[in-house]
C-alpha cells in the first residue's frame, strides 16, 4: 500500500499563499483606483479587478469547498462545528461570500454608477476580512487540526480534496 500523500493542511496553507498574493494583487489595484485623476486610467483599471473576480469565483469556491467539505466535518468530530472556531471560519465564509458578490455588482454598475468609492470600500473590507480569516486557520484551526487528525483521516481529507477540485473544474 502506498502510504505517501499531500498533508492536507500543506495543500490548505499553499492555497492560502495564492490568496495571500491575490489580495496583495487587489490592494495595489484600490489605491491606483483611488489615487488617479483621469477617468479612463481608472475605467482600465477597474476593469482588470476582473481577474481577480474570476480567481475569488474559481480558486478561492474551490479552497473554501475544500475546508467546508472536506477538513471541517472530519475535524468537527472532535471540536463541533455549532460553536467554537469550525463555527466562526463557516460565518466568515458566508461574510466573504457576501462582500465579493457586493464588490462584483459594484464593478458590474460601474460604468454607469461611476461609484469608484464603494468599489474601493467593499474591495478593503474583503481584504481585511479574508486575510484575517486565513491567519486564524493557520495559527489556530491547522493547529488543532495537525494535532488531532488521525494519518487515515488525513488520508481521506486529501482524496475529498481532490474529488472537490475535480467536480468543480468541469463545471466551469
Ligand atoms: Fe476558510
Ligand atoms: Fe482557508
Amino acid at each position: 500500500m502506498d502510504n505517501s500523500f499531500l498533508d492536507p493542511i500543506t495543500i490548505l496553507k499553499s492555497d492560502h499563499e495564492a490568496v495571500r498574493t491575490v489580495l496583495n494583487n487587489l490592494d495595489g489595484y484600490l489605491k491606483k483606483i483611488s489615487k488617479v485623476s483621469s477617468d479612463g486610467l481608472r475605467n482600465n483599471l477597474i476593469n482588470q479587478l476582473n481577474e481577480i473576480t474570476v480567481f475569488i469565483d474559481k480558486d478561492l469556491e474551490v479552497h473554501f469547498k475544500k475546508e467546508e467539505d472536506g477538513l471541517f466535518p472530519i475535524l468537527g468530530n472532535y471540536i463541533g462545528t455549532e460553536t467554537g472556531p469550525i463555527h466562526v471560519m463557516l460565518l466568515e465564509h458566508k461574510q466573504s461570500r457576501e462582500l465579493s458578490s457586493e464588490f462584483k455588482s459594484k464593478i458590474k454598475s460601474y460604468p454607469y454608477a461611476k461609484e469608484y468609492n464603494s468599489i474601493v470600500n467593499i474591495g478593503n473590507a474583503f481584504i481585511k476580512l479574508l486575510s484575517e480569516h486565513i491567519d486564524k486557520e493557520e495559527q489556530i484551526l491547522f493547529n488543532i487540526a495537525d494535532m488531532q487528525l488521525s494519518q487515515e483521516e488525513k488520508r481521506g481529507i486529501t482524496e475529498k480534496f481532490l474529488t472537490i477540485s475535480s467536480s468543480v473544474s468541469r463545471e466551469t
